[in-house]
């Protein structure tokens, strides 16, 4: 499993960085309408996102199911020179988050003011009743006035409707020879994914290796009804990290939902 293996995690994902402003500007921002405020990041993995939101000078928690994943993380904020104690790490599931909470024993004091689920971790909840968890629990760990922004696919009808034994080709980045096999379940809207990578010209780095995954696809209508259904409002949709309207063109959805002022 690619989660089990933070270097492998890095190395097909940590030349994408054009996320990276989205998130401390959207951070920036809740922090500044919740003042004390921390964001959260859910299904952090190796802190890809988590420490540059903590360089920009933000208090971070990032909260991430699997232990190596966690640790790389850790490893990742010290070699940027972070102080301890921004940002955190904690180990958990985003399905739990009171209980993650608890275990933080986060202070009633301690407003959250963001929290942030980054490339696509959101569609790792195949279950409805663990997406409503999720909601449910971000939207009672949010202070009033406090922010969720979570980045998901686009769900395209013709990726869903690829022929599942064909394989084709996976753009990782530069370096990395990739392709792609999956097989979509219409009825539980999870998308069965392979993909093999191998660094170009560099045996040495063993190959190709096989990552499985299933993503829950969100169409857009059904995550707004979700978000609105568990008490938020959405404020923003976005087809990409620079602000690009969300359209049928693209294959990402952005979406900035707020916990109302006044509502318990
Ligand atoms: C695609 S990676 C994203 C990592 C990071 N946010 C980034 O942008 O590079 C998905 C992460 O979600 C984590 N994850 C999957 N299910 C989870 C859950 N139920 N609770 C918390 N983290 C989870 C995985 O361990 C993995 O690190």
């Amino acid at each position: 499993m690619l989660y089990e293996n933070p270097r492998g995690y890095d190395h097909i994902h940590d030349s994408f960085a054009e996320d990276i402003p989205f998130w401390i500007e959207v951070s920036r921002r809740a922090i500044a309408d919740v003042p004390g405020g921390t964001v959260w990041e859910l299904g952090c993995g190796s802190g890809r996102v988590t420490v540059p939101v903590a360089l920009a000078g933000i208090p971070v928690v990032g909260v991430d199911a699997q232990p190596e994943m966690i640790d790389a993380a850790g490893k990742r904020a010290a070699a940027a020179g972070l102080d301890v104690g921004n940002p955190c790490f904690h180990v958990g599931s985003m399905e739990a988050l009171p209980e993650v909470a608890t275990q933080r024993q986060t202070p009633e004091g301690t407003p959250v003011a963001a929290a942030i689920i980054p490339l696509h971790s959101l569609s790792h909840l195949l279950e409805p009743a663990a997406v409503g968890a999720c909601l449910q629990g971000i939207f009672r760990l949010l202070a009033p006035g406090g922010v969720l922004a979570l980045a998901v696919h686009l769900p395209d009808l013709e990726t869903l409707q690829r022929d599942p034994a064909a394989l084709f080709p996976l753009d990782l980045g530069p370096g990395i020879l990739a392709h792609e096999q999956s097989r979509y379940d219409a009825v539980t809207q999870i998308l069965h994914c392979r993909w093999w990578w191998e660094v170009d010209g560099e045996p040495e780095e063993g190959g190709p290796h096989l990552h499985q995954f299933d993503l829950r696809m969100f169409f857009p209508r059904e995550l707004e009804t979700l978000l609105t259904c568990a008490g938020f409002v959405v404020e923003e949709r976005w087809g990409w990290y620079d602000r690009t309207p969300l359209t049928s063109a693209r294959g990402t959805q952005i979406v900035v939902a707020r916990r109302p002022l006044g509502r318990p």
